[in-house]
């Protein structure tokens, strides 16, 4: 198959975990690693697009951007059905982080995940989820 270049840009923290996620697991090059990592993240992901899962949304956050929690909040009311509780924690008088409990479709979720992960300020944001189709949404 033909293989394409292309330019990535990342921090160096980044950059660093990958290098070491290199050694650990024995890849020849940094491409084989990223590869690997694209494959087994989107090969999970439509493996679990439509069984009903349950997962957990964390997001970190800077509390002084009050304009983002407005827009978090807006984002988790159109997803009202797929969210079960909301925890909020002051972790320091600038870090707020927010785990949010949902359940529902996985495609669903994904999407709610990326819409939160994706907003401009958030520190870090992972999903969680956890197959569980015993559970009707
Ligand atoms: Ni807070």
């Amino acid at each position: 198959m033909a293989v394409t270049r292309f330019g990535v840009s990342l921090e160096s923290e980044l950059l660093e975990a990958l290098d070491n996620y290199v050694v650990e697991n024995n890849f020849p090059n940094r491409s084989r690693a990223i590869r690997q990592l694209i494959e087994r993240n989107l090969v999970e992901r439509k493996w679990q697009c439509n069984h009903t899962v349950a997962g957990a949304v964390t997001l970190l956050y800077d509390h002084h951007r009050r304009e983002l929690g407005n827009r978090i909040v807006d984002i988790q009311h159109d997803y009202f059905k797929e969210i079960l509780a909301v925890q909020h924690f002051h972790l320091s008088h600038e870090t707020c982080m927010e785990i949010i409990a949902v359940r529902g479709q996985a495609c669903r979720l994904t999407e709610l995940a990326d819409k939160l992960i994706g907003l401009k300020g958030i520190k870090h944001g992972k999903l969680a989820m956890t197959q569980s189709d015993e559970i009707t949404g």
